[in-house]
């Protein structure tokens, strides 16, 4: 099942994404995919301050992973980079480490994704709207979703 919403302003994604930093777990995955400039680090930097992150989160581009703490440890990847190339950073111990972890761009390393995660898309409809559509994969993330009620 799908799960959609529409925001009008980032005010709104840094309360859809806090929203849904209150109900994370250790370990739990989201990726997020979208356009150049479709939101997905505005995103994550309200996932953060969810998490109580402190430090200021920016776009990892130059260093594909940045980590920070706070009440669950956050691992941010973009994984832009990574396109065509059959680099593995050590996902699975990353994934695995009890953090919460965002990856920007998971379409670029899709083979060494874990299947269950709760796939983001994130669409431009104007300036400053965006559409939201989430989509779990496993009952983890079926559970996160219908917490999240959408
Ligand atoms: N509703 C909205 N939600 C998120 N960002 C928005 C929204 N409206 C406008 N913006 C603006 O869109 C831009 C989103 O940039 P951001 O860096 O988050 O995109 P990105 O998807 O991470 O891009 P990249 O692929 O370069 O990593 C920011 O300048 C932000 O202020
Ligand atoms: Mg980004």
């Amino acid at each position: 099942m799908k799960h959609q919403i529409e925001v009008a302003s980032p005010e709104e994604t840094e309360r859809l994404a806090m929203r849904l930093s209150s109900l994370l777990q250790p370990d739990d995955l989201l990726t997020l995919e979208g356009d150049l400039g479709a939101g997905k680090t505005a995103f994550t930097k309200g996932l953060a301050k969810g998490l109580g992150v402190k430090r200021t989160v920016n776009s990892p581009t130059f260093t594909i992973l940045k980590q920070y703490e706070g009440r669950l440890p956050l691992n941010h990847l973009d994984v832009y980079r990574l396109e065509g190339s059959e680099e593995d950073i050590g996902f699975d111990e990353l994934f695995s480490s009890g953090a919460v972890s965002v990856v920007e761009w998971a379409q670029f390393i899709e083979d060494y994704l874990p299947k269950e995660r709760l796939a983001i898309t994130i669409r431009k409809t104007s300036d400053t709207g965006r559409i939201f559509k989430l989509t779990p994969s496993g009952e983890r993330y079926e559970t996160l979703c219908k917490e999240l009620a959408l």
